[in-house]
C-alpha cells in the first residue's frame, strides 16, 4: 500500500512536510501547486515552493517531492515542468482539481473537467517534454457540477501518458462536504489501466481500509486527515497508538522552529492558528489552548502557551 501526503496550499508547506514525513513513512509528497499563467519561472521559485530541491527533491526523511503545476496553457507547463525536472523535482504533478473561484474563473485546476480535450493536450505536451524517467501524474475530482465526463477526463489523462491519477472523490460544486464517493473511484478503476490513488475523507484507519475495499485501489492519499492526527500515516499502516496529545504539541513547537528564520515568517502565528482548527478534531485539549493562544499576536507568546502542554 502506497500512501501519498496530498497537497495543500497555505498548509503542507516545507516544514509540515518535514515534519510529517518524519513521524512516519510517506511514499510520496506533492508540493503546494505553481500557478502558471503566461511565464517560465526563475529557479528561486521552485525553491520557494520546494526547498527539497536542494535536497534531491526529497525530504530529509528521505521522501520524494513531487513539484505540482496548475495551469491551462499545454506549452508553459510543459516549459515549467521542465525546470522543475532540471532543477531536480522527481516528477511533475498537475492539478486539475482545484476549486478556488479565482483560479477558476481564470481557467485552471477543477474547471478543466468539464474539457477532457485541453486535459489531453495538457498532459500529453506536459509528458512529451518531461524525460521518461520521471513520472507525471495528474490529481483530479471527479468532475466540475456533474460527474458525467469523470471517466471521459480519466481516459484522457490515460492516453496522454500520464502514470499516475490520483482522484478526489468529489466534484467541485461538492468542495469538501461529506461523503466523497469512493465507489465512483471503483467504476474509473474498472475502465482505465493506469494506476490510481483514491483520495477524500480518510480521517482514520477504518477509513482508509473502507476506501481501499470500496474504491478497490490499494493506493490513497491524505490530507487533512494527516493533520488533525500527525501520526495518521502509521496509524494506518501499522495500526500504530494516535499520538498523545503532548507529542502533538512538540511537532507544533517543531514546527515554529523550521519556519521562524524563513522570510515569510510573519505568516508563522497564523499557520499555528490554522493547525490548531485540524488538531481540534482529534484532540479534546485543543480547544482549550486554542481558547488561550487565538488573541495572541507573538509568537513567543504563543510558544509559551504551547510548551506548558509538553
Ligand atoms: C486548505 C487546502 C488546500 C489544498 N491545496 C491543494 C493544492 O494545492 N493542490 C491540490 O491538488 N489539492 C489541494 N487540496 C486538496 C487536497 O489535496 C485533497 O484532495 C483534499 O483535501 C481531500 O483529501 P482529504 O480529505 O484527505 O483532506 C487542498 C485542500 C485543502 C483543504
Amino acid at each position: 500500500m502506497k500512501i501519498i501526503l496530498a497537497p495543500m496550499e497555505g498548509v503542507v508547506d516545507y516544514a509540515m512536510r518535514e515534519l510529517l514525513t518524519a513521524s512516519g513513512h510517506y511514499d510520496l509528497c506533492i508540493t503546494e501547486f505553481v500557478r502558471v499563467v503566461d511565464q517560465v519561472y526563475r529557479p528561486a521559485y521552485f525553491h520557494k515552493i520546494s526547498p527539497e530541491l536542494s535536497h534531491d527533491g526529497k525530504t530529509r526523511s528521505g521522501t520524494p517531492v513531487r513539484v505540482q503545476l496548475l495551469g491551462q496553457h499545454p506549452d508553459w507547463m510543459a516549459e515549467n515542468a521542465v525546470v522543475a525536472v532540471e532543477l531536480g523535482s522527481p516528477g511533475i504533478d498537475l492539478n486539475f482539481g482545484c476549486p478556488a473561484k479565482t483560479v477558476n474563473r481564470h481557467r485552471g485546476g477543477a474547471v478543466l473537467l468539464q474539457e477532457p480535450e485541453t486535459l489531453y493536450k495538457i498532459v500529453s505536451k506536459v509528458r512529451e517534454a518531461v524525460p521518461a524517467s520521471h513520472p507525471v501524474s495528474v490529481k483530479m475530482r471527479l468532475g466540475y457540477e456533474t460527474t458525467d465526463l469523470t471517466l471521459d477526463c480519466a481516459r484522457a489523462i490515460e492516453d496522454a501518458g500520464a502514470n499516475l491519477l490520483t482522484i478526489h472523490a468529489r466534484t467541485k460544486v461538492e468542495g469538501y462536504r461529506p461523503p466523497a464517493h469512493w465507489h465512483l473511484i471503483n467504476d474509473i478503476r474498472q475502465q482505465v489501466k493506469i494506476p490510481l490513488i483514491a483520495n477524500g475523507d480518510i480521517w482514520s484507519r477504518a477509513d482508509a481500509i473502507k476506501c481501499q475495499n470500496i474504491s478497490g485501489c490499494d493506493d490513497i492519499m491524505i490530507g487533512r486527515g494527516a493533520l488533525c492526527l500527525p501520526n495518521l500515516v502509521s496509524v494506518i499502516r501499522e495500526d500504530a497508538a494516535p499520538m498523545p496529545w503532548a507529542e502533538a504539541c512538540g511537532m507544533l513547537i517543531r514546527y515554529a522552529a523550521f519556519v521562524r528564520d524563513a522570510p515569510a515568517r510573519g505568516y508563522l502565528p497564523s499557520r499555528l492558528k490554522q493547525w490548531f482548527r485540524y488538531l481540534k478534531r482529534e484532540y479534546e485539549p485543543a480547544h482549550l489552548l486554542f481558547d488561550k493562544i487565538k488573541r495572541l499576536r507573538e509568537l513567543d507568546e504563543i510558544l509559551a502557551v504551547i510548551q506548558q502542554e509538553t
